[in-house]
């Protein structure tokens, strides 16, 4: 079978990640794929640089648009970020022709996935995106076929590592947020903008990804109820620990007969459960079905090899001619207003 040719945009750490795993798992892949998956053509913002593996086969495009179109390039793989400018460009230049995306940019699709997804309907082209949420966890995928012979009835998680990462050291360490956020700056947690972290709004665009899924209706970013973390104090996670619980930046979404409810704040949770016990950068999707009830899943929700992984799993998909498509259609939606007090797997 002939070769599943990619155009990767963006060269950071995740792309960097993909490159590792098709040069190094070059016979692995095409076995399972039942055929060859190579890279034909690349595109970053610095030509020059040493990122570690030889890139030097690969044709270069210093124009990310130009690398979508080329002709040889049978799925774009864009892993630049942004949520508008070149990111966007390029997608939806892929998708005009038809060719297949894959991307992790949780932003571009939160705000523009819903029209992406249209043209990608209507050019017979697939648009993947298991990176963008929860990095490493295989979440669209249980969603989309693990369970795809249940009604969802509720999703809920931790989606954000340095939110995670920094609550549960305000707790084990008595240190304020402020000299946490410092540290998490210093290790380079944090997102370009950090807003987009502490604000809970990267886990709110992963959420409304992960709704839309969930229940096929169309991404609405715009209607999740945000709160960030800006404003824990240590005597609030003190308070909490009192009572047995931790607290959370937890995502909840549900159907309900007024509509989607779509929820991204923080939350008590007991500290005994799955939830509670959830340390450090990590990430948790809890995926309630009506016939297999509740699934927990735990993994790494950043870093090259996680979200690298996830990259591939779509790629491999489109290598093996599964053509799925995850966004769904529209619904009324809600703004919750009562706070969830025990969301207790
Ligand atoms: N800033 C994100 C996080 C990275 O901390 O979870 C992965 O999307």
């Amino acid at each position: 079978k002939a070769p599943l040719r990619l155009g990767i945009a963006g060269l950071g750490t995740v792309g960097m990640g993909v490159i590792k795993i098709v040069q190094e798992k070059a016979d692995l892949l095409a076995l399972r794929a039942g055929r060859p998956v190579e890279i034909v053509a690349v595109s970053a913002r610095s030509k020059g640089k040493d990122r570690g593996y030889d890139i030097s086969g690969y044709a270069w495009e210093d124009d990310p648009v130009k690398l979508a179109q080329r002709d040889d390039v049978d799925v774009f793989v864009e892993l630049m970020g942004g949520s508008d400018g070149p990111a966007k460009a390029a997608t939806q230049a892929a998708l005009e022709l038809g060719k297949d995306v894959v991307t992790a940019n949780k932003a571009l699709l939160a705000h523009h996935g819903q029209a992406l997804a249209e043209t990608a309907e209507s050019h017979g082209a697939v648009l993947r995106f298991e990176a963008a949420v929860a990095g490493g966890i295989p979440v669209m995928k249980a969603l989309t076929e693990g369970l795809a012979g249940n009604g969802i009835t509720r999703v809920i998680g931790v989606m954000n590592g340095t939110c995670n990462y920094i609550l549960t050291r305000m707790e084990a360490t008595g240190q304020g947020y402020n000299a946490l956020f410092d540290e998490c700056a210093r290790l380079g947690y944090l997102e370009a903008d950090p807003q987009l972290d502490v604000g809970g709004i990267d886990a709110g665009h992963k959420l409304s990804l992960l709704a839309s899924v969930a229940f096929g209706t169309k991404v609405n970013f715009d209607a999740v109820e945000l709160e960030g973390i800006e404003r824990i104090t240590n005597q609030d996670i003190a308070h909490a620990a009192d009572m047995g619980y931790k607290i959370k930046l937890l995502g909840v979404t549900q159907m309900t007969d007024r509509g989607l409810e779509q929820r991204m704040t923080p939350c008590l949770v007991p500290d005994t459960s799955p939830l509670g016990q959830l340390d450090g950068g990590t990430n948790m999707v809890v995926l309630e079905g009506d016939e297999v009830g509740q699934i927990v899943l735990r993994g790494a929700g950043a870093g090259m090899g996680p979200t690298a992984s996830a990259v591939m799993s779509d790629i491999m998909d489109i290598a093996r001619d599964i053509r799925l498509t995850t966004f769904g259609q529209p619904a009324n939606t809600l703004i919750a207003a009562t706070p969830v007090m025990d969301a207790t797997p």
